[in-house]
């Protein structure tokens, strides 16, 4: 039996196991996806080895760790920094980062992106600055405090925090704060965002449910996706990895929106 895990803190909550375990059920029999709680990240490397695991997932808040104690990094994770998948290769830990595609093959349909409002200078903030980026999408970053927006100076796009904001029109909003996550709060003053999506047309928020920014958003007539289909999106990348590329994507996601509610 191969052993697969995520890593998180908390991770009761995932349902990494549950989208993984179905596709391994139908066609990779002879594996197996469980959780594991690590709270000490500096343990990552120490744990995956113990467990004597072929691959893991990584969420918050060890995918900053997970990067550092990786044999390699591929692909975007080296421009991020950030590793959520790691596989296990000729006995070293590779490491890669799927959120990213993951959240873009999520809003595949929505083809005619150019410009781009990301609400929030977090981790995840920054890994999609870095994908939009590839893309070659106009990005402005609005943020509540002025402190994080130094982690994106590096970039060539527009920074604004609460503050300082001058709205524009946009082609898609995300919310990748955490506003709304166990709150009823919006991430933005009510009446901005309400201007904000008057000019927009489509909008994510990377919470795995249907939140007021959202719910707001829908009210306005954009087009809504929450960020169950980032995870489900990111899972079938990680899953690809974990199979050594030979299911069929389309397999992949079709086994995991079947157990996914
Ligand atoms: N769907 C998926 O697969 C997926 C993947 C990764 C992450 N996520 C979600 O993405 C969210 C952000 O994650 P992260 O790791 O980037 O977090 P993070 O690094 O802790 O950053 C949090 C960001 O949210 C802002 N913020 C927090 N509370 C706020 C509020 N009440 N109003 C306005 N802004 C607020 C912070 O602003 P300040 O700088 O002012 O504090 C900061 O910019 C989380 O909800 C996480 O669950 C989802």
């Amino acid at each position: 039996m191969e052993l697969y895990t995520i890593f998180g803190n908390p991770v009761s909550h995932s349902k990494s196991p549950l989208i993984h375990n179905s596709v391994f059920q139908k066609y990779a029999p002879n594996k197996r996806f469980t959780k594991t709680l690590l709270i000490d990240g500096s343990k990552l490397r120490e744990v995956y080895q113990q467990l004597r695991i072929s691959g893991a997932s990584v969420t918050v808040p060890h995918k900053e760790i997970a990067y550092k104690v990786c044999d390699e990094v591929r692909g975007i994770a080296k421009k991020i920094g950030a590793v959520n998948c790691i596989v296990t290769e000729k006995g070293k830990l590779v490491g890669y980062n799927t959120d990213v595609y993951g959240f873009l093959d999520s809003i595949s349909e929505w083809s005619d992106i150019e410009k781009v409002l990301i609400i929030g200078a977090g981790g995840t903030a920054r890994a999609l600055t870095i994908g939009f980026l590839e893309r070659d999408w106009d990005i402005t970053i609005v943020n509540r405090s002025e402190k994080r927006l130094e982690n994106f100076r590096e970039f060539p796009i527009k920074l604004y925090s609460w503050k300082d904001f001058e709205i524009a029109n946009y082609d898609l909003v995300v919310n990748v704060t955490s506003a709304g996550l166990n709150d009823d709060s919006l991430p933005m003053d009510r009446e901005v965002l309400e201007k904000v999506f008057q000019n927009s047309r489509y909008a994510v928020d990377v919470i795995y449910k249907d939140t007021p920014f959202l719910q707001l958003a829908k009210e306005i007539g954009l087009k809504v996706k929450d960020g169950s289909m980032m995870l489900i999106y990111q899972g079938v990348l990680a899953n690809q990895l974990f199979t050594n590329n030979q299911i069929e994507k389309e397999k992949i996601l079709k086994a995991m929106l079947e157990v996914y509610e």
